[in-house]
């Protein structure tokens, strides 16, 4: 009996990840990092991840000692849902976190991606919204804001189901680890598995793995 569920177990694991995903995992909670740029404060960046109140940031800043005197130029952890949708043109499934856009007058994917400071793309806006590129429509509508996330994955470590979305924003993975105090050979074997296909890039977002959470 045991054995027969733990084959329908993999099964459906297997079915998940067939469809092309990261949805083995229904969701968790995710950090972003998040760069502040001049004239951002912290209320309107709590906003693009639907914080209601900035000050509940503070556990995840422990760097800050106060959240209103951040300087322009460093980044802010937020934190967000992370959690599984469904491609516009398909029924893949992708882990990401969700932010309602109410588009105004001359929104694009592009404009609405910039707030976002490389967190999200205009082609992946693109990819996860049904509208056609050159077809928003200018009033009554939402734009889905979608940000990479990851909930970890058992088989690579069973430590971690906590992660950060680090945007690469012109830099290297192995550039961002050293950051993260990731460096021996083992740690970034670690995160290359975490991040599958990132080992040259330099655009997109990666996972960086910050505390253990059993999932
Ligand atoms: C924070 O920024 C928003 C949008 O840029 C602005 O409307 C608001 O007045 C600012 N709040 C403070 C306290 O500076
Ligand atoms: C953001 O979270 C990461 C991972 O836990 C941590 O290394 C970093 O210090 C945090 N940032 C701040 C400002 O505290
Ligand atoms: C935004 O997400 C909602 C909920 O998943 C979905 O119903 C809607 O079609 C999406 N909007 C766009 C523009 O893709
Ligand atoms: C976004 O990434 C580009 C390089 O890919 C970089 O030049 C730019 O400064 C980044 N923007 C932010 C806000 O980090
Ligand atoms: C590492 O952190 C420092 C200080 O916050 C920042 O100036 C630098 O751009 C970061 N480097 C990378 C590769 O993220
Ligand atoms: C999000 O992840 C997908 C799938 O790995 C990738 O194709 C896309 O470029 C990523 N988007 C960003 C903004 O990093």
């Amino acid at each position: 009996m045991a054995r027969i569920l733990v084959r329908l177990l993999l099964l459906a694991a297997a079915a998940a990840a067939a469809a092309g995903d990261g949805c083995v995992n229904p969701g968790c909670q995710a950090l972003g990092s998040y760069l502040i740029e001049r004239n951002q404060n912290l209320t309107y960046i709590a906003s693009l991840f639907g914080v209601a109140d900035y000050r509940t940031l503070a556990d995840y800043n422990p760097r800050y000692p106060n959240l209103d005197f951040i300087p322009a130029g460093e980044s802010v952890n937020v934190s967000f849902p992370c959690g599984c949708h469904t491609f516009p043109s398909s029924s893949a499934t992708y882990l990401s976190g969700f932010f309602p856009h109410p588009v105004v007058p001359g929104d694009s994917y592009g404009g609405i991606a910039r707030n976002y400071n490389n967190l999200t793309s205009d082609a992946w806006l693109a990819r996860t919204n049904f509208y056609p590129e050159n077809n928003i429509p200018g009033t009554n509508a939402v734009v889905n804001v979608t940000v990479n996330c990851t909930c970890g994955d058992r088989s690579i470590s069973p430590d971690y189901g906590f992660f950060l979305s680090v945007p690469l924003s012109g830099q290297t993975l192995d550039a961002v680890a050293v950051n993260y105090s990731f460096s021996s050979p083992e740690q970034m074997g670690l995160l290359r598995k975490y991040n599958p296909g990132m080992d040259t890039a330099t655009s997109g977002v990666v996972f960086i793995p910050v505390k253990g959470e059993r999932f």
